[in-house]
């Protein structure tokens, strides 16, 4: 089914909650500081929402441009950056948001992730960063543009999957 294609570039980031229609991500919307949003692809030209498959859910974060790390820097647009937000530990989605260290928390096993650091693991039992997706703003929403850099989710030699 279309809602369950893999994430291309040139997809449209749309808000993962709330129902109705898809509402592309602007730029303006995100603040450094605030919680990171979750999102899924959206084909520009169907306008299917890739939300059939869970390895399409994308965390998007804002930053001051100066707090990302030179690697990130060069795949965010304007301080925001987007990561896979399936974790790399047993494959839970990474859905809280650790304010104080600014950070991405797995809720299953406590998996953080500094987003502003190439998703470096600081604290849980995660075995690797989540990939980076690069983004480009077209018509002021973030748009894919690229692949995700590295393979998202539980690697395959690890097996497992997430039971909570
Ligand atoms: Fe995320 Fe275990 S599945 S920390």
């Amino acid at each position: 089914t279309p809602e369950k294609e893999p994430l291309k570039p040139g997809d449209i980031l749309v808000y993962a909650q709330g129902g109705g229609e898809p509402k592309p991500i602007r730029l303006e919307e995100l603040k450094p500081g605030d919680p990171f949003v979750l999102a899924y692809p959206m084909d520009p030209k169907t306008k299917v929402v890739k939300s059939g498959e869970a390895k399409n859910t994308i965390l998007v974060a804002r930053y001051s441009p100066e707090e990302l790390s030179p690697e990130v820097a060069q795949h965010a647009v304007e301080g925001v950056v987007a990561y896979s937000a399936v974790c790399t530990h047993l494959g839970c989605i990474i859905s809280q948001w650790v304010a104080d260290k600014k950070a991405g928390l797995c809720p299953c096993h406590g998996g953080t992730f500094d987003l502003a650091q190439g998703a470096r693991v600081i604290a849980g039992p995660p075995p690797r960063p989540v990939p980076q997706l690069p983004l480009k703003v077209e018509n002021e929403v973030l748009v894919a543009a690229g692949e995700f850099l590295g393979e998202v989710g539980v690697k395959a030699e690890a097996g497992g999957q997430c039971r909570v």
